[in-house]
C-alpha cells in the first residue's frame, strides 16, 4: 500500500508517516519546507524519515497543482493523508494570502490530483478552530459551525466544504479530522509548549493571554496518529466524515504553565496581554463519534505528555534553543 502524506516535515505529518512506516507502509512524502517556522527542524524530522527505504519525499508547493498532478501520476497513491497547511490562528492577520495559497489552493490541488488519479479515500485535517463562536461545549461535530473568529478558521472551514462537494461529485471518501491543540516530541515552535519551554529555560518573557484564562483540549500526538491509522481502513471512513479529534479534559492555559514551571524548576517572566480577537476562549473536544467508530481513547494524560515533550526539548535543547523564532 501506498500513502500520500502532504506535510510529512510538518509536526503531525512527521508522527503520522513515521507511524505508516513503521507498520510497513510505503510512504510518499510533499513537503515545501517553508520558513514559517524554522525549516531546520522541518529538514531534521524529514532526514529521520528517509532513514526508511520505504519513504519517497518531494519538496512541492501543494499550490502546484500541476506538478502534484505529476506526482500523483508517477506514485500512484492508494489513500491520501492531507495535513500540508500554512497554520497559526493569529499569523493569519498578518499573512492571509499564505493562508489562501497553502489551504485553499493547496487544498484544492491535493482533492483534484486525488480524484484525477483514482484515490478512493482522502483524510484531511480541520482543527477545533471552525467552531468558532461555538458557546456550546464540548463541541460536537453536530454543532454548527459557521462563526469562525479567525481567517485560518474560515479555510480550515473552506476546505471541509470542499470535501462535501469532492464526496457529492466524485463518491471520495473524504473525511475531516478535527485537530484540537496537538503537543508532543518534535512539536511546533509556535505553538505554547515549544514556547513555555524555550522561554523559561531563557528567562524571555512570556506573553500570557487573556490572565491565562483560556481553556485547551491539548492532544498528545500519539493519540492523534493512532485513530489516523485506524480510518485509513476502517469501514466507518466511507462517505463525507468529519471527526473531533482531542484530548480527553481541557485544561487552562495558566494551569498548564505553572506545570512548565514546576517542572523546569523555574518561574516564567508572564506579560499579561489582553485576549487575541482572533482566538476562541476554550476548546472542548466530544470525542463521542471517533470513539465509537475507530474505539480511540486518548491514553497519554496531560501530566505524563508534558514530562515527553520536556524530556525532549531538553535532550535537544542545543539545537533547539539556536532555531529561529516562529513568525507570529
Ligand atoms: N498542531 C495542531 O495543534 C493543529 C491543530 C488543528 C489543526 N492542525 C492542522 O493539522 C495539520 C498539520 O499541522 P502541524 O501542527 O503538523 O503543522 P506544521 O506547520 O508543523 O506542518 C505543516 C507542514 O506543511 C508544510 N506546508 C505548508 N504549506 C505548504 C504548501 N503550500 N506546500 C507544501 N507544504 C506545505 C509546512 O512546511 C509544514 O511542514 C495542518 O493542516 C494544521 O492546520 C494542527
Amino acid at each position: 500500500m501506498t500513502v500520500l502524506v502532504t506535510g510529512a516535515a510538518g509536526f503531525i505529518g512527521f508522527h503520522v508517516a513515521s507511524k505508516l512506516l513503521e507498520n510497513g507502509v510505503r510512504v510518499v512524502g510533499l513537503d515545501n519546507l517553508n520558513e514559517y517556522y524554522d525549516p531546520v527542524l522541518k529538514r531534521k524530522r524529514n532526514d529521520l524519515l528517509r532513514k526508511n527505504d520505504k519513504y519517497i519525499f518531494y519538496k512541492v508547493d501543494i499550490s502546484d497543482n500541476k506538478k502534484v498532478e505529476e506526482i500523483f501520476r508517477k506514485e500512484r497513491p492508494n489513500a491520501v493523508i492531507h495535513l500540508a497547511a500554512q497554520a497559526g490562528v493569529r499569523y493569519s492577520l498578518v499573512d492571509p494570502w499564505a493562508y489562501a495559497k497553502s489551504n485553499y489552493y493547496g487544498t484544492l490541488s491535493i482533492f483534484e490530483a486525488s480524484r484525477k488519479n483514482g484515490v478512493k479515500r482522502v483524510l484531511y485535517a480541520s482543527s477545533s478552530s471552525v467552531y468558532g463562536s461555538n458557546k456550546k461545549s464540548p463541541f460536537s461535530e453536530s454543532h454548527r459551525v459557521d462563526t469562525p473568529l479567525s481567517l485560518y478558521a474560515a479555510t480550515k472551514l473552506a476546505n471541509e466544504s470542499l470535501a462535501h462537494a469532492y464526496h457529492h461529485l466524485f463518491g471520495t471518501d473524504m473525511i475531516g479530522m478535527r485537530f484540537f491543540t496537538v503537543y508532543g516530541p518534535w512539536g511546533r515552535p509556535d505553538m505554547a509548549f515549544f514556547k513555555f519551554t524555550k522561554y523559561i529555560l531563557r528567562g524571555r518573557t512570556i506573553p500570557l493571554y487573556n490572565k491565562g484564562e483560556m481553556y485547551r483540549s491539548f492532544t498528545y500526538v500519539d493519540d492523534i496518529t493512532a485513530p489516523i491509522i485506524k480510518l485509513l481502513k476502517s469501514k466507518h471512513s466511507a462517505g463525507h466524515r468529519i471527526y473531533n479529534l482531542g484530548g480527553a479534559k481541557s485544561i487552562q492555559v495558566g494551569v498548564l504553565l505553572r506545570k512548565f514551571e514546576a517542572l523546569l524548576g523555574k518561574k516564567a517572566e508572564i506579560k499579561f496581554e489582553k485576549m487575541h480577537i482572533a482566538d476562541v476562549k476554550e476548546t472542548n473536544a466530544d470525542i463521542t463519534l471517533i470513539k465509537k467508530d475507530v474505539g480511540f481513547t486518548p491514553r497519554v494524560n496531560i501530566d505524563d505528555g508534558l514530562k515527553r515533550f520536556v524530556d525532549w526539548y531538553l535532550e535537544n535543547e542545543t539545537w533547539l534553543s539556536r532555531l529561529k523564532d516562529a513568525k507570529q
